[in-house]
């Protein structure tokens, strides 16, 4: 079982979406239930809320229905996942930082584009006070880093 969980700040815009998009590639692949997959946010203002209603707006329009419920990253998150994958650096730190200097836990800790074909290791900027454009930049950023990850972890699973 590999455990991934997907982090941003809100955890209602960019992570649930990663989270949908890697489930539905996981399943095209037969693979879902090998994987555990989940999302949280570093600010846990939006707990308990469904994904923004414009990101759910932009997955179902590419046939991926979200129903996450947000809820706070926790410093336990480090020790149970395998993977954790954040949006830009401002997560980065804020994870990193429950880490405590834990080499090893750091370790688990990436970028999600660091996946991506296109910008590798660039931030996937905050869709939150921009326009439709900007949700639909998002998924393609996240559509193609999920691909290339799921493709890593059927590689690294063989
Ligand atoms: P997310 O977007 O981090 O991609 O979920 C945001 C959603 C809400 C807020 C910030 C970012 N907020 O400050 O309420």
């Amino acid at each position: 079982m590999k455990k991934i969980l997907f982090v941003c700040l809100g955890n209602i815009c960019r992570s649930p979406l990663a989270e949908g998009i890697f489930r539905h590639l996981a399943q095209e692949k037969g693979i879902e239930n090998q994987l555990e997959i989940d999302s949280a946010g570093t600010y846990s203002g939006h707990a308990g809320e469904l994904p923004d209603a414009r990101t759910r707006k932009n997955a179902l329009q590419h046939g991926i229905t979200l129903t996450h419920r947000a809820r706070p990253f926790k410093a336990a998150d480090l020790l149970h996942y395998d993977l954790i994958l954040v949006m830009d650096n401002q997560n980065y730190r804020n994870v990193v930082a429950e880490a405590k200097g834990n080499e090893t836990l750091i370790k688990k800790v990436k970028m999600i584009r660091d996946y991506d074909s296109v910008g590798k290791g660039s931030e996937v900027p905050d869709p939150y006070y921009g326009g439709e454009q900007d949700f639909e930049l998002v998924f393609q950023m996240l559509y193609r880093s999920c691909g290339n990850l799921i493709e890593e972890v059927v590689r690294t699973s063989e």
